[in-house]
């Protein structure tokens, strides 16, 4: 009998399920939330709210576009974390109460661990390519920024990680400082690629080990910004292409310099990357560049697998299955990685 697993993601502030069967994606369902768009970022309030509205009719549509009946599914894997809690709460409680009304197995997945397994999801028709293990992922997102090493789909080690900011966030936070919109990851990509990557300079860190930092170069565009201002009032306006594409370029060196030095130092050469930055023009050239150069065999994931979808935690959630493991109904979600 076939394993049909149905995803739920709902960690942040995108409500989004999926069903995969034998670990073939049959369909993926994302609605996003554009209310925080008003705030310049993701109203914790807000997304719970919107999760809640969400969640049965895009639970719905996975299983109709699926061709799926409720009856027809063998387990219902869930992110339990990390994420903000209350959105995670309506994932999870939709999760244990479908599981419970149909008697299967829910399962729980770490969300970063969707990430990491994003590259495994198989599409209907389309040959994947997915890394051997042991693999290393730069996982890059609005919450996290990490190299960590994958040595199977149930193991992994983080080999190191930002001490403060997630490089989305240093995406986001700037582009709201400047005024050119949320998410800001997207908009500072589209204007990097009119602009000049090389015309300023903006101070990196200097963390030792595999670690990352990415709040002192926001400060740093952000008094660059302020003194350029005082100056000139249209500095901005008249140079933002520049200063976006070399901001990007600075954001991306110190992503790869640890990169680089994690491959070396593990003797790796399989690199992929994962998580809402991995959607990046810039990154996503710069890692196929580097991986020409050293040997490295590349994996960067299709772009609807790069921000949060259904369809990563539905295929972590069937290794899980097939491990043999099965999630109590009293399991509660958690927001931070550590408490996992
Ligand atoms: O993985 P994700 O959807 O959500 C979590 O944080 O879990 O990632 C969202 C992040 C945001 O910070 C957004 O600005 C960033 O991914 N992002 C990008 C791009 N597309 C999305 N950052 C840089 N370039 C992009 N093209």
């Amino acid at each position: 009998m076939a394993d049909i697993i149905l995803g739920i993601e709902s960690s942040c502030d995108d409500t989004s399920a999926a069903v995969i069967c034998d670990g073939v994606l049959l369909s993926n369902v994302i609605a996003s939330q554009d209310v925080h768009r008003a705030y310049g970022g993701v109203v914790p309030e807000l997304a719970s709210r919107a999760h809640e509205q969400n969640i049965v009719p895009v639970v719905s549509e996975a299983l109709s576009r699926a061709g799926v009946a409720p009856s027809d599914l063998t387990a219902i894997a869930f992110t339990r974390g990390p994420g903000l809690l209350g959105s995670l709460l309506v994932g999870t409680s939709f999760a244990k109460a479908l599981g419970l009304a149909l008697d299967i197995p829910i399962i729980m997945v770490n969300h970063l661990q969707g990430h990491l397994l994003a590259g495994f999801v198989k599409e209907k028709g389309q040959e994947s390519v997915s890394p051997s293990f042991p693999y290393l992922c730069l996982l890059v997102s609005g919450g996290n920024s990490q190299i960590v090493r994958v040595d199977s789909p149930l193991e992994f080690t983080i080999l190191g990680q930002t001490i403060d900011d997630a490089v989305g966030e240093a995406f986001d936070k700037c582009s709201k400082m400047m005024g050119l919109g949320y998410p800001g990851g997207p908009v500072i990509d589209r204007l990097a690629k009119l602009g000049d990557p090389t015309r300023f300079k903006f101070a990196k860190p200097h963390i030792p080990g595999l670690d990352y930092s990415f709040s002192g170069i926001k400060t740093s565009l952000l008094y660059f910004v302020r003194d350029e201002m005082a100056k000139d009032p249209s500095f901005l306006e008249n140079n933002k292409e520049d200063i976006c594409a070399s901001f990007q370029k600075t954001l991306i060196d110190i992503l790869m310099d640890k990169l680089v030095k994690a491959a070396r130092q593990t003797g790796i050469k399989e690199v992929a990357i994962g998580g809402g930055v991995s959607a990046n023009s810039g990154l996503r050239a710069r890692i196929a560049e580097e991986g020409r150069k050293r040997g490295w065999h590349t994996y960067l994931p299709a772009f609807k697998f790069t921000t949060d979808n259904a369809a990563m935690i539905a295929i972590a959630g069937y290794y899980h299955y097939l491990a043999g493991e099965r999630t109590p109904l009293d399991v509660a979600p958690v927001s931070r990685m550590a408490d996992f």
